[in-house]
C-alpha cells in the first residue's frame, strides 16, 4: 500500500484481515508496508517500549520519535536513554519550537493548564501537537501503543486508521486489542527497559505536572489531568478523525 491508494475500504478489509492477530504480525505488516515512511511515537510508557522491543527484533533500524516536550519527568529521560542504547532503532526527538514556549510562558506562566482546558489545550498545542505535525512530516504512517482498554476515549481505537488531522496518512495501533495484562506479561518476559515510574503507581505517562500515581481500582488514565473529566481527557494528539469503514 503506498500514499494516496487507501480507501476508506481497503482500511476496513485490512482491519478485518488484522483483527485478531498478535501485535507483532501487525507491526510486521505495517513495517512492510511502509518502510522507512512509517514510525512509531513512543511516549516511554510500558505500551511504546514493548513496541520498541518488537520493532527492533522484526526490523532493526526502524523508526521511532519521542516528542519532548520539555516538562517530561527525569524518570522518562532515563528510559530513553535506556532505549537508545539497548534497541537497534533510529529514535529521533522533536522539541518545541521555542518562541511558541517562551511566549506562552511570558503571557500565562509554567502552571497555566491547571486554570482551564482551553489553556491546558494551549500548552499541549505549542509541547505536543505542534511537534507532532513535524515528525509526521513526510511520513506516509505512524504507529502508536494505544490500547481500546485504556480509557472511555479509546474504547472504538481500531487496529488501522486513516489519520485525517495528519493529511490522510496511516495510523497503526498494534496494541489496541490488547489488555495491561497482556501487555505487562510481555515486557516481563522479554525483560523490556520499563520506566520507574510504572513501579511508582503511574499506568499512564505524559508530562510531570499533568500526571500523577493512581490509587487502587482507578481507570489506567485517571491520573492524566486529573482535575478534568474523563470523557475529554485526550490532548490532541489523537484527533477523532477516522474516516467511515474504520
Ligand atoms: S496522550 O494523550 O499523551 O497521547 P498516551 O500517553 O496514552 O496519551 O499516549 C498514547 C500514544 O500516543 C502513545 O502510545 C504514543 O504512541 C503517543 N504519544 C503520547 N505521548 C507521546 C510523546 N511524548 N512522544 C511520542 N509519542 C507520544
Ligand atoms: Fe503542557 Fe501538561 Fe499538555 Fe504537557 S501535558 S503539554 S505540560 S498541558
Amino acid at each position: 500500500m503506498t500514499t494516496g491508494t487507501h480507501t476508506a475500504d481497503k482500511i476496513a478489509k485490512i482491519n478485518q484481515e488484522l483483527e485478531g492477530q498478535s501485535p507483532q504480525a501487525i507491526l510486521e505488516w505495517a513495517l512492510k508496508s511502509f518502510g522507512d515512511k512509517i514510525s512509531l511515537a513512543c511516549s516511554l510508557g510500558a505500551e511504546d517500549v514493548a513496541l520498541l522491543d518488537m520493532m527492533a527484533k522484526i526490523q532493526p533500524g526502524a523508526r521511532a520519535f519521542v516528542l519532548d516536550t520539555g516538562r517530561l519527568h527525569e524518570e522518562t529521560y532515563e528510559t530513553l536513554m535506556m532505549c537508545r542504547s539497548r534497541f537497534d532503532l533510529k529514535i529521533e526527538t522533536f522539541f518545541p519550537q521555542a518562541p511558541a514556549v517562551q511566549n506562552l510562558l511570558n503571557a500565562k506562566g509554567p502552571f497555566s493548564f491547571y486554570d482551564s482546558i482551553d489553556n491546558r489545550k494551549e500548552c499541549c498545542h505549542a509541547r505536543k501537537v505542534e511537534p507532532l505535525g513535524r515528525a509526521l512530516n513526510g511520513l506516509d504512517a505512524w504507529i502508536t501503543g494505544m490500547r481500546r482498554a485504556q480509557s472511555v476515549t479509546r474504547a472504538d481505537t481500531p487496529i488501522v486508521e486513516i489519520d485525517a488531522a495528519h493529511g490522510d496518512i496511516i495510523k497503526v495501533n498494534p496494541l489496541a486489542a490488547w489488555s495491561e495484562g497482556e501487555l505487562d506479561a510481555y515486557n516481563r518476559e522479554h525483560k523490556v527497559p520499563l520506566n520507574p515510574l510504572h513501579a511508582k503507581g503511574f499506568p499512564s505517562i505524559g508530562c510531570a505536572p499533568c500526571t500523577r500515581a493512581i490509587q487502587a481500582g482507578e481507570d489506567v488514565r485517571a491520573g492524566r489531568w486529573w482535575w478534568e473529566s474523563p470523557d475529554n481527557k485526550e490532548c490532541g494528539l489523537h484527533q477523532a478523525g477516522a474516516k467511515p469503514g474504520t
